[in-house]
């Protein structure tokens, strides 16, 4: 089996590296690919190096079985379809093809990879980690309306992200990908606002949900946030529900979700996220009312929300070949 990675040398691309690694995938060939101002580098996997590639046009029509992008959706929308149509099965974790393509988040929707090839696309990371608690509160109570603000941490903007903030705190100045100042700061912006005034992050949540969960008609209203924190992302979640929610039963329906890890007492932050791969829910309550609830949703977005969430959809991949 021929995996590639284009990308390696970003955030999402090296952790995919470590999650491959973690899981024990092995590949017979493992090509990395990244931009000119890095290939020719060198990065570790199993303890063997690997020189970094620079990515080509010529390198995409290869024979590779899955190739894993997360070099931003110019590049995807460049050299994606070039890959699929050489055959190539892609993971994209950029914005590109999620509103054409297959959008699993396999807990969730793993059928639509079954016999599938071809580009799939990774949902946004905000997203991965509420879908996995809305899906066992939509199979139980049917949502009906959602209300949702996020905080965001720095590494959702990739590696960039992370730089301004260390170099912010240093007093040191250097180019930033964000709107403000983002040291000892809150950010209510993240990617561009549309004509109704809903920033990019805000409409890429709102139409991800809808798909993943299918549920073209639920009532969404989003905030996204960014925080001065490195990694992360945490959610203030309030759910209405068209049937009345038993607060005695969440602990069980949460607790049957694999990637799930429910928080009967405290909380968790995002300080205290560690390696994890699970979407934490805590601090559930209800809202004004019994068919409302409310609960505070942290995940790790560079694992659960980027390279997990897409070795996950490979590994089941891999799975129904082998099957
Ligand atoms: P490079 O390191 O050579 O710039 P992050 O989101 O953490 O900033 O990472 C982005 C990833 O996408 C990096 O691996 C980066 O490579 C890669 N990348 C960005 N632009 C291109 C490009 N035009 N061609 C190939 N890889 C790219």
């Amino acid at each position: 089996m021929n995996i590639g990675i284009v990308g390696a040398t970003g955030e999402v691309g090296r952790t995919m590296l470590r999650v491959l690694e973690e899981k024990e995938i092995v590949a017979d060939r493992l090509d990395l690919y990244a931009s000119s101002r890095t290939a020719g580098s060198v990065l570790t996997f199993r303890r063997q190096e690997f020189e970094v590639q620079e990515l080509t046009v010529e390198a995409m029509q290869k024979r590779h079985d899955y190739l894993l992008f997360s070099a931003g959706s110019e590049v995807s929308l460049k050299y994606a379809p070039i890959a699929e149509a050489a055959g190539n099965t892609v993971i994209d974790n950029s914005s590109a093809f999620r509103s054409t393509k297959p959008l699993v988040v396999p807990e969730i929707n793993s059928e639509l990879l079954d016999g599938y090839r071809g580009i799939i696309a990774n949902p946004n990371c905000s997203t991965i980690q509420l879908v996995l608690a809305l899906h066992p509160l939509h199979q139980s109570y049917a949502l009906r309306e959602l209300v949702v603000s996020t905080y965001q941490s720095v590494s959702g903007a990739g590696y960039k992200g992370m730089r301004a903030l260390t170099a912010e705190r240093k007093k040191i100045k250097i180019s930033t990908p964000f709107p403000r100042e983002i040291d000892l700061n809150v950010i209510p912006q993240i990617g561009e606002f549309d004509l109704e005034g809903n920033s990019m992050e805000e409409q890429k949540m709102v139409k991800e949900i809808r798909k993943i969960l299918n549920l073209p008609a639920l009532k969404i209203a989003v905030t996204t946030v960014r925080v001065p924190v490195m990694y992360g992302h945490a959610e203030s979640v309030f759910v209405r529900c068209e049937k009345e929610i038993i607060l005695g039963k969440i602990r069980e329906l949460f607790s049957s979700c694999s990637a799930i890890h429910y928080h009967e007492k405290g909380y968790l932050t995002p300080k205290e996220i560690g390696e994890s791969d699970e979407s934490h829910v805590s601090r559930v309550r209800h809202g004004f009312d019994r068919y409302t609830l409310q609960f505070w949703n942290v995940a790790h977005n560079v694992r659960l929300g980027a390279a997990t969430n897409a070795i996950k959809i490979l590994e089941h991949l891999m799975s129904f070949k082998s099957n």
